[in-house]
Order: C-alpha cells, then structure tokens, then sequence
C-alpha cells in the first residue's frame, strides 16, 4: 500500500517525539491501544496557567499512519485550550494525511489520545473545569 507523502514526511521527520515527566503538574498523558492491531499511542501535553496548551510529546509503537497520526496532532493541539484540542476529529487527521480506509482507526488512536491526555489533565485539576486553571 502505498502512503501519501505527508504521513512518509511525519514517519521520517516525526515532530516532538518524547515524553514529559508524568509527575509534572501541568502535564497531561494519554496512553491507548488500537484494539484492531495491538498499536500503542502515547500523547502527553503541557497546560499553562491560562489553560493553553503549550506543548506536546508522543511515542508511539506503530505503523506508519499512527506515528504520522500521533506526529500531526503534537503539532495540531500546540496553542489550543483543552476543548479545542478535544475538537480535533479523527476524520479532520485522516484527511489530513490521506489515510486509507483500513488506516482510519490510527487516526482514531491519536483522537482517543487526545481524549485521555485532556482527561488525565482534568482529573488533576478538578478545578480547572472548562480548561481555565484556577489557582489557590
Ligand atoms: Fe499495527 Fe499497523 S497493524 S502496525
Ligand atoms: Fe494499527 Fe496503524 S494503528 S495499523
């Protein structure tokens, strides 16, 4: 099967590939697994003071369209609040980088990935609500 050029860019040149420190506060981890393949995805985000994401890592054991995937929305969530991070759709990352049919559900990895970091982040700051941080 061929891969369009923008996931062979992303596999090759993969942005913010890494990890953030699972202790640190402002930061966020989502882990999930693609049940079709046994592919894992980790996406961490940074969250500022003000609710903005500042910054995003991931590793991800997979094939090409899910390290595209995971790569993309590193890049995609940078600058967004968490709901609008939580907007990023798994059909807005598959059009993206011209997935195939049988390569949606890496997309839909990295939007459940979104999903989960935004949720662990959360669940750390009961707080925060809509994504406002609120100090004591
Ligand atoms: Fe998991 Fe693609 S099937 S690597
Ligand atoms: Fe399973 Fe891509 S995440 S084949």
């Amino acid at each position: 099967m061929a891969y369009s050029e923008k996931v062979v860019d992303h596999y090759e040149n993969p942005r913010n590939v890494g990890s953030f420190d699972t202790g640190d506060d402002s930061v966020g981890t989502g882990m999930v697994g693609a049940p079709a393949c046994g592919d894992v995805m980790r996406l961490q985000i940074r969250v500022n003071a003000a609710g903005v994401i500042e910054d995003a890592k991931f590793k991800t054991y997979g094939c090409g369209s899910a390290i595209a995937s995971s790569s993309l929305v590193t890049e995609w969530v940078r600058g967004r609040t968490l709901d609008e991070a939580l907007a990023i759709k798994n059909a807005d990352i598959s059009e993206e980088l011209a997935l195939p049919p049988v390569k949606i559900h890496c997309s839909i990895l990295a939007e459940d990935a979104i999903k989960a970091a935004v949720a662990d982040f959360r669940s750390r700051h009961p707080a925060a609500g809509g994504g406002t941080l609120v100090s004591e």
